[in-house]
């Protein structure tokens, strides 16, 4: 659920027509609701409401503006980073470090010092070599690191091949049948404490067997490495879990049934459990807004051209990924269209063929469910800035990351002495 709604016509975010952030930031621009992200939090929560004190860390790749971080440190969530600039912008935003995961396979050593001096959580460490160069930062600063080994449990995930994590031809984790001889490694190195178990096998996930079954196989690891002495005291089970894209579709399944789940695999595990939810907690709590720039004839449908393209939303040319698109306010009348950017490509294509509300030049649209993935994999092709953020909360709005002028992106390259004149 979410908190974009037609009132009176016109979509509104809670209570601040779309129309009027258009108005006053242009397009395009993502928009936010903390009312969404609210919810989101409450019911990812419930939902995990029997366990007895759970670290529910987002996964700040999913939406690292600064207004939603702060908004869900306030709401008490930890963060999953994945780079000593993530892990920066998690504590300025006021997320606390004993709150914090640092996951990925190619830490460095400086990201490593980074987030020692800071005092995090945890590590999830990806490799044998990683464990080592570690446990040398560490040691070399007098510290020893709180580990966790993200196994790769060779579950098939049932997501796009692009996001899919945990089989065993994947960069991620270290093999499932190797885990016992890994940690016993790990147990002899002086600047790890070795404290848990990781896994993460994908996202956007719409089925909660591959979970379970790799949870299952978290399950039978912690007795394994309990019974040859490890003292493992955290289970982190990662994020993944799907949202609803395209509404023709069976809705992925609710927090409330991974939360079952969950309880139900976990209720011996003598761990605190962790999780890294990106796409479920901002999700739908985004949508992009752009306006229609013109509408040109196409061989089946007419082509939409909207000023927001693939450099702004990359989702669909990279996964082939469904957004919704829905007029700000539509007409009353659908037909096919085709909706495209401005980007000379093909691939910058939206949607083909698409059943939807009919716009004309100068409407406004909204790609919905854009606030997971959205902004934060935009980019800058075809020398276009980067669209600016809006953070809604009831009838106040705020520029939350502002358009940069097109200047800031020339001046940030340099000609150097050779081509001065
Ligand atoms: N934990 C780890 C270690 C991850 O790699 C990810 C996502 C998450 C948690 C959060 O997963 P979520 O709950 O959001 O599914 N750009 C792609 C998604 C890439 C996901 C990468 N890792 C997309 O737009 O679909």
């Amino acid at each position: 659920m979410d908190h974009f709604d037609y009132v009176d016509g016109a979509m509104q975010v809670e209570q601040v027509p779309m129309a009027a952030i258009a108005d006053a930031v242009g397009t395009p621009v993502y928009v936010y609701s903390t009312a969404t992200l609210t919810r989101h939090v409450g019911v990812f929560r419930d939902a995990l409401g029997s366990l007895d004190n759970p670290l529910i860390a987002f996964a700040v790749k999913a939406n690292p503006n600064a207004a939603v971080l702060a908004t869900l440190a306030k709401l008490g969530l930890g963060a999953d980073v994945v780079s000593g600039g993530e892990l920066l912008r998690a504590i300025a935003a006021g997320i606390p470090a004993d709150r914090i995961v640092f996951s990925g396979v190619g830490k460095t050593a400086e990201e490593m010092r980074l987030a020692l001096t800071h005092g995090i959580f945890q590590f999830n460490l990806e490799s044998e070599p990683e464990a080592e160069m570690l446990s040398e930062v560490a040691l070399s600063m007098g510290k020893r690191a709180p580990v966790a080994y993200r196994i790769n449990p060779d579950v098939d995930a049932g997501t796009h091949a692009k996001i899919s994590t945990g089989k065993s031809e994947n960069k991620f984790g270290i093999p499932y049948a190797r885990a016992l001889e890994s940690y016993a490694a790990a147990r002899d190195l002086p600047g790890l404490d070795v404290q848990g178990v990781a896994v993460h096998i994908g996202s956007q996930l719409t089925d909660l067997a591959p979970l379970e079954a790799a949870f299952t196989k978290v399950g039978a690891l912690i007795a394994a490495l309990r019974d040859a002495g490890h003292d493992i005291r955290t289970a982190d089970l990662g994020g993944g879990l799907g949202v609803p894209y395209d509404p023709a579709l069976p809705e992925p399944p609710s927090p409330a049934a991974y939360g079952d789940m969950v309880c139900r695999v976990t209720q011996d595990w003598p761990v605190r459990l962790m999780f890294e939810p990106g796409r479920v907690i901002v999700g739908n709590a985004g949508a992009l807004l752009s306006r229609v720039v013109r509408v040109k004839q196409g061989a089946k449908a007419p082509f939409v051209i909207v000023d927001a393209a693939m450099n702004d939303l990359l989702r669909p040319s990279l996964y082939d990924a469904w957004h919704d698109i829905r007029a700000v306010t539509p007409a009353g009348q659908r037909a096919a269209a085709n909706v495209v950017g401005p980007v000379c490509e093909t691939g910058d294509t939206f949607a083909m063929g698409r059943d939807m509300d009919v716009v004309a030049a100068g409407d406004l649209v909204a790609f919905m469910t854009a606030g997971a993935y959205g902004a934060t994999m935009a980019g800058t092709y075809n020398s276009r800035p980067l669209a600016p953020e809006v953070l809604v909360s009831g009838d106040k709005w705020a520029v939350v990351r502002a358009r940069p002028p097109i200047e800031a992106l020339i001046a940030g390259d340099s000609i150097p002495d050779w081509l001065a004149d």
